[in-house]
């Protein structure tokens, strides 16, 4: 199985919980990704308590999935750790998808819930859980045992590449 072609966003969870080993695999995958100059300056906070993640779930109008995940993960970019903060997005967004990738290899399911750019969300997020203001709430992945199966979409579409020159 490939997890690149077989992932795809989980948002019905069953009762099961997951795994410290399985947190901690994904925790290793996400610290496994590129980062610009290497500069590594992501932080996870790992959630499972309930009351928390109903509170997150309320925060916008698509974080529903936090309420039923097993485990949250808060993916942060520490700007005290960074060497060039231009780039911290990109490296955040690689951190996302390797999770979703490992989870998927596990058998797991995951979705990304966006937070960072949009200032209400990360505001909500980093006043609940006390984030400093030099730590970006970048986006919340949920993780946790698919209550569903869900037919893959095929994406590829040569409309979209080119060759050469535009
Ligand atoms: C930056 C970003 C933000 C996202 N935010 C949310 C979100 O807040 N809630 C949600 O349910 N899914 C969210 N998703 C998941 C997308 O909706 C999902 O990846 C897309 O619909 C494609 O479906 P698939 O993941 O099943 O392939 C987000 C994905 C990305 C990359």
């Amino acid at each position: 199985m490939n997890p690149i072609m077989y992932r795809q966003s989980v948002r019905k969870f069953t009762d099961e919980d997951v795994s410290p080993q399985l947190i901690e695999n994904l925790l290793r995958a996400a610290m496994q990704a590129p980062s610009a100059c290497n500069q590594q300056a992501w932080e996870f906070i790992v959630i499972g308590d309930e009351e928390d993640k109903l509170a997150i779930s309320k925060m916008h109008k698509f974080a529903k999935p936090a309420a039923e995940a097993s485990k949250l993960i808060v993916v942060l970019g520490n700007l005290k750790r960074a060497k060039i903060e231009s780039m911290i997005e990109q490296d955040l967004a690689a951190c996302c998808e390797n999770i979703l990738l490992q989870a998927t290899y596990y058998s797991a399911g995951a979705v990304w819930l966006g937070f960072h750019p949009i200032e209400d969300r990360c505001n909500k997020i980093r006043e609940y859980l006390n984030i400093p203001d030099y730590c970006i709430p970048f986006a919340v992945i949920c993780v946790g045992y698919s209550e569903v199966d869900r037919e893959i979409q095929i994406r590829y579409d040569v409309s979209k590449i080119h060759y050469d020159r535009y």
